[in-house]
């Protein structure tokens, strides 16, 4: 069976399966890697929701896929970070090569690829570039990351944690900034992180990995499937009909770091009742897709004021934190590494992917796409 890439075309809300582009040999400086495991991720789905993916220019399709698994299969001359047989886990994001405006600017300010403008960067399987639900492709070796033997089977999970792990350390150094470094470290915050989806489960990993507590929120019942993950993690599960989001005592009642995941504008501004004060609200979870706009924003902002709250739209993330995430799977092992495994859900073969990509199941997490045996 020849395997396929899974593409996004404009105009249309379905995913589709195509010819893999071919790869080519490896020229100096890059490698050849072939992709192991794929993650889809509500991106994907959004990106097909709306019919308009940033195609490549001079093509017709988006492939995707951004999480990924790979291994090493050549390398070219002058390469030495990576070998053949390593296995590895591809940046989604990269600087443009500066042809742009918008990249020769980006370039000026010598920023951190997470934190460059729009049109100076790229994406890929997202934004302008062709993903990795190919067997085959290359790349440089200063966007892949070495996976350590022992995490093969959760490896996959790192991109999304890195996506958590940015907006954790943010709120960390914005508070270390403000309240001082040790503030966090005697006196570690409680955390409320609302949602069940991957990035959810990953806050929920960024947080315990620094030993805090953590309540997760959301609309299970409590006794299903993702409930009891919750609960394997040591943290706590609040259904959405028993969290008070107005108590009493917030100083008491209330959390120092509210990491919402949901995206949804009724849950935010639900948490922000729970912000004690100094808090910090990451916001992780946003939509792409139009939704109904029920609440005064005003009152947020005032709160923010009055509460020294903060509000920190993160995303992408640093290097350092696709190495944080790859070390925390690598630390949390012998402790959670059955529940983080049970974190991926389903696991298919790209021929049987395109479901995925529309849809979730109900107690769903990560999806998996086999493209390629792990030994
Ligand atoms: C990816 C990020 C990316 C973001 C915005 C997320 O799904 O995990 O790496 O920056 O989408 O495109």
């Amino acid at each position: 069976m020849s395997l396929k890439s899974i593409a996004a075309t404009p105009g249309n809300q379905q995913p589709q399966l195509v010819d893999p582009l071919d790869a080519r040999q490896p020229q100096d400086g890059e490698v050849l890697c072939e992709t192991v495991y794929l993650g889809v991720c509500g991106t994907d789905r959004e990106i097909l929701h709306a019919a308009t993916p940033h195609v490549p220019e001079g093509e017709s399709q988006l492939v995707l896929g951004h999480e990924c698994l790979a291994r090493v299969l050549e390398v070219g001359s002058g390469v030495d970070l990576v070998k053949p047989g390593d296995l590895v886990v591809p940046a989604v994001r990269r600087p443009t090569t500066g042809s742009t405006t918008e990249g020769i600017e980006a370039f000026k300010l010598n920023r951190r690829p997470d934190m460059m403008p729009w049109g100076a960067y790229v994406e890929r399987g997202i934004v302008w570039e062709h993903g990795f639900s190919l067997p085959h492709w290359i790349d440089r070796p200063e966007f892949l990351y070495q996976v350590p033997a022992g995490i093969e089977e959760i490896a996959i999970l790192s991109e999304p944690i890195s996506v958590s792990e940015k907006a954790v350390r943010e709120a960390e150094q914005a508070q270390a900034a403000r309240l001082g470094t040790s503030e966090w470290i005697e006196n570690p915050p409680r955390v409320l992180v609302t949602g069940m989806g991957p990035i959810a489960f990953a806050a929920v990993i960024c947080c315990r990995a620094r030993g805090w507590n953590v309540t997760v929120y959301g609309r299970d019942a409590e006794d299903t499937f993702r409930a009891n993950l919750v609960r394997g993690f040591d943290a706590q599960y609040v259904n959405a009909d028993t969290l008070s989001f107005s108590p009493d005592n917030v100083e008491q009642e209330g959390y120092e770091l509210v990491l919402e995941c949901t995206g949804n504008d009724r849950v935010m501004m639900q948490a922000a009742g729970l912000l004690a004060g100094c808090g910090i609200m990451v916001w992780l979870g946003a939509s792409r897709l139009p939704q109904v706009r029920e609440f005064d924003v005003n009152q947020i902002m005032r709160n923010a004021i009055l509460g020294n709250h903060l509000y920190l739209g993160t995303v992408n993330n640093a290097p350092q934190d696709m190495q944080s995430a790859i070390n925390h799977l690598s630390n949390l092992y012998s402790q959670y590494g059955e529940t983080i495994a049970q974190m991926i859900t389903e696991q298919v073969d790209p021929s049987d992917s395109l479901w995925h990509y529309s849809n979730r199941e109900p107690q769903g997490i990560k999806t998996i796409v086999r493209y390629a045996g792990l030994t």
